[in-house]
């Protein structure tokens, strides 16, 4: 007789969703309720004017509500505000729907963490889904139920400006990354009221558009899609993402915000995707400009068709789809569809039980900018450096030399931050002058200079590079702090010559030729073309915009208080006219030859990159032995042990990302002569060897072959590993079907 009491006593204490019966039944009762008008009125979603994130802003979108004509609202944060819009839809309405509120929380809310491109240099899974979970905690504690993340869209066009806020150009990585991202942001039963809704997106290639520039077209063989652009996205949805974006470009024509085949024939009828669809910024609108729609009408009617549920700030569900259902345009039985999958998304947060759930002042206060943020922003800011060059072991510097900390980053807390910096203060980061004055401690000397604007606009670059001149030349090293503005990449932000501007180039050239060691730390949001920076530096670090901590991180790696063992994610050009420009390309018939002229290259420039994929040096060093296979046939079924020994032979503790890639030698079509498929993270002491396995089978080899069927072939093989893409050790076996 005591354990049936526990149980009711248990199930009576428990409030959450007490006062609503179970999801379907409650939801089917509300959609009864529901008039047409109110249905559509959850399928719309206007923004704030927190943030602007697109051209229009509807003034009026507080009307809407009350007229119950809105689902959810974007760019509104903070309890208290979030509380008062809540409250108009809650009182006012005649069913009183709570809405749902999006943010771009795409690295950090209040705290910021690296953009994701340098946070993905850390190949850090664990380390990445923890961001997401703290940026979630913020966020959630501010009113937020939901984020416009993580954003999986493979890239390799550093042209293109978003490239800031993927993981790079690995299929294979960028769909582990993924997952991770979308576990810390939702953890693992979405609705928690410490998490937030993820939402994956941009669906589907936003990141392949022609010539790198933003918004353009998209077009590649359906093989290509598949294999490199899709998985990412599959990868998120089966860890469990609640939402997905359409982005704005078309694929080979068709506008992913009318693409049947991708929002309802892959994602939902492949994919078996069970939320909901929201469309990028006006994307229905746009697809009149796309050429698609001869008004708003049929934009409307394609979208819904395609398989959008939520259309953001367009505005054009409201006015169309009454009619277009009326004229037998639509159906009836879709727009219950969507309006189900918006209502599951706000049951499961707990809405209708408490629709202040998330907007709790009393509660962001002590979770915001917590202690435990701000380690981790610390932590995987230094992580996520990359040193790629470090000639004669300039780094790490003496704390007892005279340093010339010279440059526009040096004092900078506004870019550092990044772009999307979502609620981030950028007053509240640490430059790089704070960062290293707070680690010499009180040690050496240091000497500042601007020397130069961050673009060229002001015309005072000969008295501010003198001035930085003469003082480098009374120091023993030049700590040179260079790069983008923060505003150079991000949405809408492509860019042609992706270097460090000309009048900071400048500068660089001046202090070389003081004959001064040059320590060159980079800030930027793209993988840029570093030629000359890399003859005239004789150290280069990569710290792209790390976020709030950043000048304590970059000092940790600087002074060696933090051994450096970021990698690579994407490949850094020698110039544009590589581009694009990544590991895992096919051979060609006539593959590069030096000595044969009629051979796939270029006249002026090399194949090969500046700094391949999986790129980033240590204070120590690594070597690989050879590498070992326990089998050398490999049947279905099986399984095959690839194993490599990795030594620390340098002077100092760290570690190191052993990389994995297979190659097919002979198939049906011509594949990759590298793939990446595993890796891991090791800490070694220094003269400690490790001895590294992976486990490959056969999922690891499969393909589209000529019919499109995943599947594989038997021959030969290729195992290659090391510590990046291009000084490889290898191995091969034999595919037996
Ligand atoms: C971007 C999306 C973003 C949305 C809302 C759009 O312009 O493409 O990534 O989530 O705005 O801010």
């Amino acid at each position: 007789m005591i354990r049936p009491l526990i149980l009711f006593l248990f199930l009576t204490s428990f409030p959450v969703h007490a006062a609503v019966p179970k999801m379907d039944t409650f939801i089917t009762q509300l959609m009864a309720k529901m008039t047409l008008e109110e249905k559509i009125g959850q399928m719309e979603q206007y923004t704030a004017e927190m943030a602007v994130t697109g051209n229009s802003i509807k003034g009026d979108y507080r009307d809407e509500i009350i007229k119950g004509r809105v689902g959810s609202i974007l760019n509104a944060h903070g309890a208290k505000f979030t509380r008062e819009l809540q409250k108009i839809a809650v009182e006012n309405t005649r069913l009183k729907i709570p809405l749902i509120f999006g943010y771009d929380v795409i690295h950090g809310f209040k705290t910021i963490f690296p953009i994701p491109l340098g946070e993905s240099s850390s190949w850090d899974l664990k380390l990445m889904e923890k961001s997401a979970r703290l940026a979630a905690n913020e966020a959630a504690a501010e009113g937020v139920h939901w984020t416009f993340a993580p954003m999986v869209d493979i890239a390799r066009d550093p042209r293109w400006g978003r490239i800031a806020e993927g993981a790079g150009e690995d299929p294979w990585l960028g769909s582990r990354i993924a997952e991770a991202r979308v576990r810390g942001f939702q953890g693992d039963v979405p609705g928690a009221q410490d998490r937030v809704l993820a939402c994956v997106k941009h669906f589907a290639a936003y990141g392949a558009p022609i010539a790198g520039r933003d918004y353009n077209s998209v077009d590649m063989s359906e093989r290509e899609l598949r294999e490199t652009y899709l998985p990412p996205y599959a990868a998120a949805i089966n860890a469990g993402a609640a939402t997905v974006m359409t982005s704005f470009n078309d694929i080979a024509g068709v506008p992913s915000t009318a693409n049947e085949w991708l929002l309802t024939d892959l994602l939902r009828r492949q994919w078996k995707f069970k939320g909901f669809v929201v469309t990028d910024y006006t994307a229905v609108n746009e697809l009149i400009q796309h050429g698609v729609a001869a008004d708003e009408k049929q934009a409307t009617q394609l979208a819904v068709r395609a398989g959008v549920d939520l259309e953001m700030q367009g505005g054009l569900f409201t006015k169309n789809v009454p009619a277009l259902i009326k004229e037998h345009k639509l159906n009836r039985a879709l727009i219950d569809k969507s309006v189900r999958r918006i209502l599951e998304a706000k049951y499961k947060l707990g809405l209708f039980n408490d629709p202040y759930r998330f907007s709790d002042e009393q509660r962001a206060q002590p979770i915001v900018m917590a202690r435990d943020k701000m380690e981790h922003a610390r932590e995987v800011a230094r992580r996520s450096i990359v040193l790629l060059k470090n000639s004669r072991s300039l780094l790490p510097l003496k704390r007892a030399s005279t340093i010339a900390l010279i440059g526009p980053f040096v004092d900078n807390q506004r870019d550092v931050i990044g772009n999307w910096s979502a609620a981030g203060d950028w007053k509240k980061a640490v430059s790089l002058a704070v960062g290293i004055n707070a680690a010499r401690a009180g040690q050496g000397k240091i000497v500042t200079a601007q020397g130069a604007e961050l673009v060229d606009s002001k015309g005072s670059t000969d008295a501010l590079i003198n001035e930085a001149v003469t003082k480098a030349k009374n120091a023993d090293v030049v700590v040179l702090a260079l790069g983008e503005p923060e505003w150079m990449s991000g949405e809408a932000a492509s860019r042609t010559r992706v270097r460090v501007p000309e009048n900071q180039q400048a500068l660089l050239r001046a202090l070389h030729a003081t004959g001064k060691p040059i320590v060159l730390v980079l800030f930027n949001g793209r993988p840029l073309a570093l030629e000359l920076e890399n003859e005239m530096a004789d150290a280069i670090v990569e710290t792209w915009f790390l976020g709030t901590q950043s000048g304590h991180a970059i000092a940790d790696v600087l002074f060696g208080d933090y051994n450096p063992a970021g990698k690579l994610t994407v490949t850094f050009p020698v110039n544009e006219g590589q581009i694009p420009i990544y590991y895992a390309t096919k051979l060609t018939g006539r593959p590069f030859n030096a000595k044969s002229k009629y051979t796939s290259k270029y006249l002026d420039a090399s194949n090969e990159p500046l700094f391949p994929f999986g790129w980033g040096l240590s204070y120590t060093n690594f070597t690989y032995s050879s590498v070992q296979l326990s089998r050398d046939r490999l049947r279905p079924g099986q399984k095959l042990k690839v194993s490599v020994t990795v030594t620390n032979s340098g002077a100092r503790d760290g570690e190191e990302t052993v990389q994995f890639y297979i190659h097919d030698l002979v198939a049906s079509v011509s594949r990759p002569v590298k793939q990446l498929r595993s890796f891991a993270k090791i800490f070694l002491k220094k003269g400690e060897s490790r001895e590294v396995a992976f486990e490959l089978s056969l999922e690891d080899l499969k393909f589209y072959n000529q019919a499109m069927k995943w599947t594989t072939e038997p021959g030969r093989f290729k195992v290659m590993a090391g510590g990046n893409s291009r000084d490889l050790k290898e191995a091969s076996f034999t595919l037996i079907n």
